[in-house]
């Protein structure tokens, strides 16, 4: 019964092995505000902000409708979430991956969708999503000798979790039309491309493009103004940073994924830009996730960042305002 909800599914871009950096980022009195998280995918952050500080209202949203569905059926019916993927678990084969790949999911029961997508993401090809023009998921097999298909006390502390939570499938500009002064926000929008070839930027049929991250950079100023406090993670572009250059921009070390090249091997920086001054003692957080490994500081000079830390309700501007004063 008291098992720790974790991620239970793989995702490009899953900030699981930046908790330890993020922990001592969040601002304070988390657990009287509002949380939502506008581009969930497999709710890394979530999670670990449940299990430090249960806030008090949860929305959580991704335009992923596939995905959403898998937070919404483990919500309202996860022992049918758990039979079904037993099954699967059961039957797994090569054949039967690429059988039930082949099913279209959109005739299928909510429950019998997700446990098909949670068994896809966890025998596919690096848990990559990926549809063709029609929709249809079409990542190959993945090479595991023993995939871990089902962990069924997981699926039910999330589930547990979930219980009071908001949870839609939503453009990141709807999620954010309920945010209200006061509200913590993470975005995670997909990373901005290091490279014309680097980045996987595609998790629905639509790819996010740099006018969506312009977009949401905007949306960013606008939710600063309206109180908001807002966490908002990226790739180290000179794009990302121009796009961020009034707030707080501040670097974490990320892990490359593998790569056969040397050169492309070992740690990498990105991006975490706040609108308000972080909580920083970590004395409330497990002493294995308390420590900073991050570079500190870049971009804005401390003068510039103003405490926002104010009660839950009360407007809290950064006073880095956007110069055309929107
Ligand atoms: C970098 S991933 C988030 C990873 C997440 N933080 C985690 O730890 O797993 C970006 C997510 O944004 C979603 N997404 C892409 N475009 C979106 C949009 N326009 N509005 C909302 N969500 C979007 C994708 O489906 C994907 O799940």
């Amino acid at each position: 019964m008291s098992s720790v909800p974790r991620p239970f599914l793989k995702w490009a871009g899953g900030k699981a092995q930046l908790l330890s950096q993020f922990a001592p980022l969040y601002p304070g009195r988390v657990e009287k505000r509002r949380y939502i998280e506008p581009f969930l995918g497999s709710g890394a952050v979530f999670f670990q902000i449940w299990k430090l500080f249960r806030p008090s209202e949860v929305i959580l949203a991704d335009e992923n409708e596939e995905l959403i569905n898998v937070y919404t059926a483990i919500r309202d019916d996860v022992e049918e979430v758990i039979r079904r993927l037993a099954r699967h678990k059961a039957s797994h084969s090569r054949d039967y991956y690429y059988r039930i790949r082949g099913r279209e999911s959109r005739g299928l029961s909510r429950v019998a969708r997700a446990a098909r997508m949670i068994y896809l993401n966890k025998t596919c090809f690096n848990g990559l999503y990926r549809v063709n023009r029609q929709d249809r998921f079409n990542v190959p097999l993945g090479r595991y000798r023993k995939p871990p298909i089902l962990d069924a006390e997981n699926l039910r502390a999330v589930s547990r979790a979930l219980q009071s939570a908001d949870i839609r499938a939503a453009h990141f500009s709807e999620t954010v039309a309920y945010a209200r002064g006061g509200d913590f926000i993470y975005l995670d929008p997909p990373y901005h491309p290091r490279s014309r070839t680097s980045s996987f930027t595609s998790y629905t049929r639509a790819s996010f493009r740099d006018s969506d991250q312009i977009e949401l950079s905007e949306v960013y100023a606008r939710l600063t103004r309206k109180g908001c406090l807002l966490m908002l993670s990226n790739s180290d572009t000179s794009f990302i940073r121009r796009l961020f250059r009034r707030h707080d921009i501040r670097k974490v070390q990320a892990r490359r994924s593998i790569n056969s090249r040397a050169d492309r091997r070992g740690r990498i920086s990105e991006l975490v830009v706040l609108n308000y001054e972080p909580a920083g003692s970590t004395s409330h957080l497990p002493s294995s996730i308390g420590r900073s490994h991050g570079e500190g500081r870049l971009a804005v000079p401390p003068e510039r960042v103003k405490d926002v830390r104010q009660d839950a309700g009360v407007s809290c501007g950064t006073g880095n305002r956007d110069r055309r004063g929107r």
